[in-house]
């Protein structure tokens, strides 16, 4: 009999206990969830007693018991340097390596695991894919969705001369239109990077028809699926991507310190970092084999085996599914609340599980202390990241509160935070 956290794999899940910092889930007397297709995990509140956890858009939390007993498993029972030795357990852990490519590249129909890189995080893919391709005199179309992990690099490159970008707006729900990034495009571009999902507005992006007109200009396509990986169906082929970066630490939800670069047969990027591969010792400079010359020093070997173990437990059409019933359910809760302004789309079907409000009676940021401190309901306030979003939203400088429901939020935690909401706008 396989027990996770108390509960018998395949009983029905329990409601959210109140439970304290390290202690377990106990099914007696706790009630049915309707999250019946959370398996081999738990819908429970892990944290400090009563903590609803809403920021599943920075980092998901928690994390399903099989990535934790991975992650364990293998710093108990092998713990080397994946590829630096040729002893049996240094070839086990490359092969723990070898295993999450390939369901990385299976996962987002990609080209080949070899060209699946494995990096620190989603920003680390980001830097990899921006500053490998870009050349000097370089065009980028990039949008005012992105996050800064895209928009300070381009903003570093073009005040330097060495390139020059141009900032698409999106339409005020956050949505990009193919036909604008079909008319910036120039002969000279080499690279339109796009966001998958806004992390301010969710708005999920138009990702195949851009991906269509970039190809048909022959320029390179990045794809920054920070929010989507893991949700949203991602096809590297079928959408034209010649670079997909995700995090391993969101929806994938593997541990911090994982991200992913999918690189496609059109490109090569050049490495910006340099060093040891574990192989090919003798040589000068960075091997040319893939993975290796995108990949230099000691990965993060525990965290990708608990990405691994992960890969194995993800849903993604059912947690988008889930994920949108909850933000429908926040929409229709504060439909009424007088003060409370919702950013982006209003229909839940068209973003992942994010939504950014403001509330006309309090500043953000003492809204998302007050949501902590009083309620015990754990948001994003500010920024978020993505500066060019809230211009556009006329959310600058102050941001919004993030409101970011994940695989294991349950109705009930929705039911309170519109109630908190509500109070702190009629407050
Ligand atoms: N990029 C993460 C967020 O949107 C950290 O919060």
């Amino acid at each position: 009999m396989n027990r996770l956290h108390g509960r018998v794999r395949g009983a029905p899940l329990p409601a959210p206990c109140n439970v304290n910092w390290h202690a377990v889930c106990s099914p007696a007397g706790q009630g049915d969830c309707d999250e019946s297709f959370i398996t081999g995990s738990q819908s429970g509140n892990w944290g400090a007693a009563d903590m609803i956890y809403l920021d599943n858009a920075s980092t998901t939390w928690p994390k399903p018991p099989e990535v934790l007993a991975a992650m364990t498993r293998f710093q108990e029972q092998n713990g080397a340097n994946p590829g630096r030795g040729a002893y049996r357990m240094a070839m086990a852990a490359s092969d723990q390596l070898r295993a999450v490519r390939a369901k990385i590249t299976r996962l987002f129909d990609a080209d080949a695991p070899e060209r699946t890189i494995l990096c620190l995080n989603c920003t680390d893919a980001l830097n990899i894919a921006i500053k490998g391709v870009l050349r000097e005199g370089d065009h980028v179309v990039t949008t005012a969705a992105e996050h800064n992990a895209v928009l300070r690099p381009l903003r570093a490159m073009a005040d330097r001369g060495f390139v020059d970008v141009t900032w698409l707006d999106t339409d005020g729900r956050g949505y990009v239109d193919p036909q604008a990034v079909a008319q910036a495009i120039t002969p000279s571009t080499r690279l339109v990077a796009v966001t998958h999902a806004s992390n301010v507005t969710g708005s999920i992006q138009p990702i195949e028809t851009i991906g269509r007109i970039v190809r048909e200009h022959d320029a390179l396509f990045l794809v920054d699926a920070a929010q989507t990986a893991g949700v949203v169906d991602v096809s590297v082929k079928q959408m034209n991507i010649d670079l997909l970066a995700a995090p391993g630490h969101k929806a994938l939800l593997g541990p911090m310190g994982t991200g992913v670069l999918c690189v496609g047969e059109r490109v090569d990027p050049s490495p910006w970092r340099e060093g040891g591969t574990g192989g090919d010792s003798a040589h000068p400079v960075q091997p040319p084999e893939y993975p290796y010359i995108l990949e230099a020093g000691t990965p993060n070997a525990i965290g990708f085996a608990g990405l691994g173990a992960a890969l194995d437990v993800i849903t993604p059409a059912e947690t988008l599914a889930h994920e949108q019933r909850l933000l429908a359910r926040l929409i229709d809760g504060l439909a009424d609340t007088p003060g409370v302004a919702i950013a982006g789309d209003p229909d839940p079907t068209r973003r992942v599980g994010t939504l950014s409000l403001t509330i006309a009676s309090m500043a953000v940021d003492e809204a998302g202390a007050v949501l902590d401190e009083s309620f015990d309901i754990a948001v994003r306030a500010g920024l978020h990241c993505a500066p060019l979003m809230h211009k556009l939203l006329g959310t600058f400088p102050a941001g919004t509160v993030r409101v970011s429901p994940g695989r294991y939020t349950t109705v009930e935690e929705i039911d309170r935070t519109v109630e908190a909401i509500n109070k702190l706008a009629t407050a």
